[in-house]
């Protein structure tokens, strides 16, 4: 058995933030997602979030995954604090507590796994995770005989010079025996720097205490500032790319670019600088993407290439050119084989196959046919000051320079719109439309004098 609890309820005073410290996002997900979604697969029994600071909009940030209990802290007095809180709930529990930190978001749920499977097999009444850190400022520190027996965990603030030289960092993460961990846990004392009750000084008065280090020590990354949570993400960030990379994916300058971790990209896709790819979006083959490109729950088909744009919640099909400077808003979606050109704007709109829209363009509202082409300046008026109205263009269409179609309106197939029209009524397929005043031209007309 299994119980699973995250310590969420500090204020996470350094962040200097009106949000929850563990309600910062990091590559799309908030901290405290990230720590619950690492121990998903052990599929515990019980699954505990430690609330205080704010605990209201920590809870309703996480309101929609089920089976998730709240557990509330009232004040903050400590990590040892918040764990006490757990001896009501837990009680006659008689199975294992993983504790988690809720500001150390880069942990493998394998690292997870290894932990409760060596806790286990060991019989240690506690298991915890440590790593060497080249700089372990800020974090508590372990002291462990060679054979991995824990005898304490002295805090930063609480160590001598000479004990703060060990390296070996508690990284705030743990296996206990719960019925062990519940004896000791009405004896934790305020006796720190902080005048709190450590979760760490439990480790001492249970025995036998045992870690295990993790290899990589950025897994053990705690957040505690602003500056941390930026290291956080470029590792999050790195570990995507390189995810990707192995998938087949190029990145000419994978610094410059993010990625959100449900994003997904096909193979042969290249990523130009500065890209920034978000939410769900989906790349498909051998596109090209950027440089200097903004992707948030877009879908891309096969061979698109998209050159500085912005493509939001709309749905693209094989071999379309977006850009550059185009943007694709929520609702639109391109057959294969269109191209969309500078300085064009397309919102919840249909255009089938070959439609070419590549001059300086609004497009609201719409349904184009096959082969349209939208000439230079186009604009759907959509809006009549309350409503939004439909414009139908048939297929073969082809508007005129700078003309604006007054919607609600439907052109057939294979019209013609003359340059510099305004059309506000309905025209029939295969017509040509003027709707533009007679050009006037008066002989000998005299120099102004
Ligand atoms: C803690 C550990 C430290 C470890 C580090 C790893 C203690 C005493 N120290 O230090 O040994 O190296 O994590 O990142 O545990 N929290 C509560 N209630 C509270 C206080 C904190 O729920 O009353 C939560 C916080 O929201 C946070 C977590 O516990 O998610 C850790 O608290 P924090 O104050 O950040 O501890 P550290 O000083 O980082
Ligand atoms: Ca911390």
């Amino acid at each position: 058995m299994l119980a699973v609890a995250v310590l969420a309820a500090g204020k996470g005073t350094r962040m200097k933030s009106d949000l929850p410290k563990v309600l910062q996002p990091l590559a799309g997900a908030t901290l405290v997602e990230r720590v619950l979604s690492s121990c998903q697969h052990l599929a515990p029994e019980r699954r505990i979030l430690i609330v205080g600071h704010q605990a209201a909009k920590v809870e309703q940030s996480l309101a929609k995954l089920a089976g998730l209990e709240f557990v509330l802290q009232q004040p903050q007095n400590g990590t040892g604090h918040a764990v006490q809180q757990l001896l009501n709930p837990l009680q006659g529990f008689g199975g294992d507590l993983l504790v988690l930190n809720g500001d150390v978001p880069l942990l493998r749920p394998e690292t997870l796994e290894q932990l409760l499977g060596q806790h286990r097999s060991s019989g240690a009444a506690v298991t915890l995770l440590t790593a060497r850190l080249e700089d372990p400022s800020g974090y508590g520190r372990v002291f462990a005989n060679q054979n991995g027996a824990v005898s304490q965990i002295i805090e930063h603030r609480d160590c001598s010079d000479e004990q703060r030289l060990n390296n070996l960092t508690n990284a705030g993460i743990y296996c206990f025996n719960w019925q062990k961990l519940a004896e000791v846990l009405p004896h934790l004392t305020t006796d720190n720097d902080q005048g709190e009750l450590y979760l760490t000084d439990s480790v001492a008065l249970l025995q036998p205490a045992m870690h295990m280090e993790v290899a990589d020590p950025d897994e053990i990354n705690g957040i505690n500032d602003r500056l941390q949570l930026s290291q956080c993400e470029a590792v999050f960030q790195e570990r995507l790319k390189r995810h990707w990379m192995a998938e087949g994916v190029s990145f000419v300058d994978p610094a410059s670019c993010t990625l959100s971790e449900n994003c997904r990209l096909g193979r042969d896709v290249v990523i130009e600088p500065q890209c920034h790819l978000r939410g769900s979006t989906v790349v498909g083959d051998g596109c090209r993407i950027g440089p200097g490109t903004f992707l948030e729950n877009a879908s891309l088909g096969a061979n698109v290439s998209v050159l500085y744009s912005v493509i939001r919640e709309a749905v693209v099909g094989d071999n379309c050119a977006i850009g550059p400077y185009a943007q694709l808003r929520p609702g639109t979606k391109l057959e294969t084989g269109c191209h969309i050109g500078n300085f064009v704007e397309i919102k919840n709109s249909q255009l089938g196959e070959g439609v070419k829209v590549n001059h300086l363009s609004y497009i609201g509202d719409a349904d184009l046919g096959e082969r349209v082409n939208v000439g230079a300046g186009t604009i759907t008026a959509n809006y009549d000051g309350v409503q939004k109205h439909r414009t139908v263009i048939g297929s073969g269409s082809k508007t005129g320079a700078n003309s604006v179609l007054v919607a609600p309106i439907t052109l057939g197939s294979n019209v013609t719109v003359g340059a510099g029209s305004t059309i506000t009524k309905d025209v029939p397929s295969g017509a040509l439309a003027l709707g533009r005043s007679k050009q006037v031209i008066k002989t000998d007309w005299p120099e102004p004098s």
